[in-house]
């Protein structure tokens, strides 16, 4: 499973980038606002900074206007990634965009028809928000399975990309489903590498080691 990190703070990506955790970077608007940076700026000096895709929405509700603004934040840098929501009006720009040859990631997916219709405009990824469903005490990683069931029952290329990923066992269960991306906060990320019992072992050997009276440098 791919990790898009889901967040425009530069630092945060540069970190897990090091570890060769980030093949891709997902933001939105409220993202934007969080960072505090210009768009076109923070997206460009994420898109040098990370190989794979970098996720970046568009704000319009039109289609022509929605095409003319994913052009526009196309022109950053090769490895942009078009983020459209998931309307009527969000999937004939996705048509028109992933025809010439933008990558696309239909956002805001909330049900399986709603993907099923993403991948037939030609989508790059479908993001599913799974917390969001969660909080409406729906089951967001039941339609991650849905998706997935329905994509390989097709043969259909769109990427399914978990979104709104709020814990590790989000991380987790999206990968036991076979999502082919998680976009997670670089906390959920990080969080991944901790255990109670990691942290109690650790402690243990280290007493045990402190009582030989050794040292390896
Ligand atoms: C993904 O592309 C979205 O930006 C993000 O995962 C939304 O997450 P949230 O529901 O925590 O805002």
């Amino acid at each position: 499973m791919k990790f898009f990190v889901d967040t425009a703070d530069v630092a945060a990506i540069a970190e897990l980038n090091e570890l060769g955790m980030v093949d891709g970077v997902t933001t939105n608007p409220s993202i934007i606002l969080k960072s505090g940076r210009d768009i076109l700026e923070v997206t460009k000096e994420i898109c040098d900074m990370v190989d794979g895709p970098v996720s970046a929405e568009v704000v319009a509700l039109d289609a022509d206007s929605m095409i003319a603004e994913g052009r526009k934040l196309a022109e950053i840098a090769e490895n942009i990634c078009i983020k459209v929501p998931l309307t009527w009006d969000g999937l004939k720009a996705c048509k028109v965009l992933s025809s010439e040859g933008h990558k696309l990631n239909v956002t805001l997916c909330f049900s399986a028809n709603q993907a099923l219709l993403a991948a037939k405009a030609g989508a790059t990824f479908i993001s599913p928000f799974i917390g969001r469903l969660d909080d409406i005490n729906l089951d967001g990683m039941e339609l991650i399975a849905d998706i997935r069931a329905i994509y390989d029952n097709y043969g259909f290329t769109t990427e399914i990309l978990a979104a709104s990923i709020r814990n590790v066992n989000h991380m987790k269960d999206a990968a036991l489903i076979g999502a082919d991306v998680a976009t997670a906060p670089p906390s959920v990320i990080k969080a991944m590498a901790s255990h109670v019992l990691t942290d109690k072992g650790l402690e243990a050997f280290l007493k045990d080691w402190e009582k030989t009276g050794q040292k390896i440098l």
